[in-house]
């Protein structure tokens, strides 16, 4: 059983579709640990009530950013942790974390990388006037949402979308989209080739398209 670690800053609703999926066996692996930058995120409260250990760690209490790491590296390595879940973590995750977890920390971004990276994905494909955004799970690396991709979802952006109902339609597919690539890692079915993610027994759908605004002619 593939032991996760979590991270997350904020709501969690990510972090509840892994233990979700957990729950109802869709997803062989457990979750030993939730860390979280913030004490008043609301992901505390769903892994209390699904009884999962927590930690708040105070970046404010480290010299540098480096140090922050390597002590949520530490906590992670104690409990066992074999891959690590940024599930809505706001920060640039830095060396340390990634030297004890190489290739082995996902990250869930609200954007189809390598477009609008960062922060507020939607609200940047919302202003730029893309037809087509979604989602991307993909691995950690030290640039800012730039590590090999593992799964994409992409949603039609509408004529009178704002970031908030772009926000909405996209996240629906996060929650598909992250507990599928966890199953594929925890089936050993993902290799890393330089950038690229290799998975085993998958050959692909060529027919699979999305058009928008849909085609009214044949
Ligand atoms: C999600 O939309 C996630 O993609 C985004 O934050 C939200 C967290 O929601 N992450 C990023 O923008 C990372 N750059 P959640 O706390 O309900 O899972």
């Amino acid at each position: 059983m593939l032991k996760i670690g979590v991270l997350a800053s904020g709501r969690g609703s990510n972090f509840q579709a892994i233990i979700d999926a957990i729950e109802s066996g869709r997803l062989k692996a457990s979750v030993e640990l939730l860390v979280v930058d913030n004490p008043s995120a609301f992901a505390i409260e769903r892994a209390k009530k699904h009884s999962i250990p927590y930690l708040y760690v105070n970046p404010k209490d480290f010299g540098t950013k480096d140090e922050f790491y390597q002590k949520i590296a530490d906590e992670l390595k104690s409990k066992g942790v074999e891959l690590v879940i940024l599930a809505g973590f706001m920060r640039v995750v830095r060396k340390p974390l990634l030297d004890a977890f190489p290739m082995r920390v996902m990250n869930i971004h609200p954007a189809l990388l390598p477009s609008f990276p960062g922060l507020h994905g939607q609200k940047q494909a919302v202003d730029y006037g893309v037809r087509i955004s979604g989602c991307t799970v993909h691995f950690v690396d030290e640039g800012v949402d730039t590590g090999p991709v593992i799964i994409q979802a992409a949603v039609p952006v509408l004529p009178h979308d704002t970031e908030d109902t772009l926000s909405e339609r996209i996240l629906k597919y996060e929650h598909k989209i992250f507990p599928e690539a966890i199953r594929l890692f925890a089936e050993g079915r993902l290799e890393v080739v330089g950038r690229k993610v290799m998975i085993k027994d998958y050959k692909g759908e060529e027919d699979a398209v999305i058009i928008n605004p849909p085609l009214q002619s044949s």
